[in-house]
């Protein structure tokens, strides 16, 4: 057995958590349930799974008591009691509790990460909250050293989720190779794009890369509207899409 690839685990203090992407459900697992799911990832067979966990567990406990591990059937005081507990609908952050929580209940890094890539946009739309635009670039944007490292520890921290958004992150100057990293590292990336410069070679890239999700805005219900907010803009070159510059 394997997990699918669009289900993520990463273990927790308190035991693990699972990501299941497409649904964008999040489950934390307590330690039985984590030893489960270590099973399946490790290639478990189904007929054998059950005597795998088991085994972990025998002597009621005591091995994994003496390598600091919580004893199964004892979950922690405040933490999940069942094997597996859907905590919520949406993309999770590891965001402060309102009350304070054993540490062992944190999370140890988000699941979701949404990052602006940049300012720079080949539109100025009147409604945009960024005020990004053509020269729009923040001077102080990363470079190619900055961009790549806050990766790699995005990486490290097996941040399950991303999302490249704006400005226009496809106007970004390493916008692929990001995007190739992120997928390559086996997280879910979204891309948060105005759809001008989805070309079909762009597109059959961004497929062969592996990202998750492409999501195109259209702002207005008709035409007209829709050019009279996304200023620079015509509708008609979105269904063709253009280069980027080189
Ligand atoms: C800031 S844009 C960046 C990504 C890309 N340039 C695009 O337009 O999709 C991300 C989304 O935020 C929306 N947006 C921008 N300004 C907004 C605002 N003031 N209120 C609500 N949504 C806004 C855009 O319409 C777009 O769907
Ligand atoms: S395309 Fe996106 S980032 Fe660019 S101006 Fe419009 S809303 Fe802002």
């Amino acid at each position: 057995m394997k997990l699918a690839k669009y289900v993520k685990f990463r273990a927790e203090k308190f035991g693990g958590v699972l990501f299941e992407t497409r649904s964008e459900k999040v489950f934390t697992l307590n330690p039985t349930a984590t030893a489960v799911i270590r099973e399946i990832e490790s290639g478990a067979a189904e007929s054998e799974l059950a005597d795998r966990v088991k085994a972990q567990f025998d002597g009621n406990g005591e091995r994994d008591r003496a390598r600091g591990r919580r004893v199964p059937g004892r979950p922690p005081r405040q933490g999940p009691r069942r094997g597996l507990m859907p905590v919520a609908e949406g993309p999770a952050t590891a965001t402060a509790p309102a009350r304070a929580e054993p540490e062992s209940q944190h999370l140890s890094a988000p699941l979701y990460v949404a990052w602006q890539i940049t300012n720079e946009c080949n539109l100025a739309c009147m409604h945009c909250i960024e005020e990004s635009g053509p020269g729009k670039r923040f001077k102080d944007e990363l470079t190619e050293e900055q961009v790549f490292s806050v990766l790699e520890q995005m990486m490290a921290l097996e941040i399950p989720y991303l999302s490249f958004s704006g400005g226009e992150p496809m106007l970004h100057p390493h916008f692929f190779a990001m995007a190739e990293y992120v997928c390559a590292r086996g997280s879910q990336l979204k891309v948060e794009t105005n759809g001008h410069f989805l070309t079909p070679e762009n597109c059959a890239r961004l497929r062969d890369i592996g990202v998750k999700a492409v999501q195109v805005s259209l702002d207005g219900a008709s035409r007209p509207t829709f050019n009279r907010i996304r200023v620079l803009r015509r509708i008609r070159p979105l269904r063709r899409g253009h280069s980027p510059p080189a």
